[in-house]
């Protein structure tokens, strides 16, 4: 587990970006944390990484958006998924098994349908909420990529 301080957006963001730079075809994202914590400013930092060149909003609404770059991005929100039924017919796993990025937020509402290797990230705010300062915390499930590690742990050191 990696964990890393991110106190302003720019090092969400930032931190997403090495993911989208560095993560090869397949690599599904799960992201969690409550409401407003940052997961849609760190999508956006993956779809810069992966040199997409249109606006990420939010997916809530539409529950999925697809973004070209480098690879493809699957962005999805489970925020609004009531049950696991309405994935039915959206074939998920042809995504989370395809040649693109899939980055799922809101993923720990719906744990049974994610594949058992992924990238987990928890991002936690400060429980004051006196400042912007996050926490986020990296798990990679069945697959371990130190190298991964040692650039995200960068973002966040001094002079950076
Ligand atoms: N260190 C930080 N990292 C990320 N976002 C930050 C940080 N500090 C402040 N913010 C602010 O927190 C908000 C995060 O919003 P964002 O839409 O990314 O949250 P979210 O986790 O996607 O929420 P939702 O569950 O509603 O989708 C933004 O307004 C952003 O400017
Ligand atoms: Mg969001």
């Amino acid at each position: 587990m990696l964990m890393v301080n991110s106190v302003r957006e720019e090092i969400t963001r930032k931190l997403g970006r090495v993911l989208g730079e560095m993560s090869p075809a397949g690599t599904v994202i799960a992201l969690n944390g409550e409401l407003g914590a940052g997961k849609t400013v760190f999508a956006r930092g993956v779809a810069e990484g992966l040199k997409v060149n249109e606006v990420v909003s939010s997916p809530s609404y539409v529950l999925m958006n697809i973004y070209r770059g480098r690879l493809e991005l699957y962005h999805f929100d489970f925020y609004r998924l009531e049950n696991e039924e309405e994935l039915d017919e959206l074939g998920l796993d042809e995504y989370f098994y395809g040649e693109g990025i899939s980055l799922v937020e809101w993923a720990g509402k719906f744990p049974g349908v994610m594949p058992p290797t992924r990238l987990e990230i928890d991002i936690v705010k400060d429980p004051r909420d006196l400042d912007n300062s996050r926490v986020l915390y990296f798990k990679q499930i069945g697959k371990q990529n130190g190298f991964l590690f040692e650039e995200l742990n960068k973002v966040a050191s001094p002079g950076n």
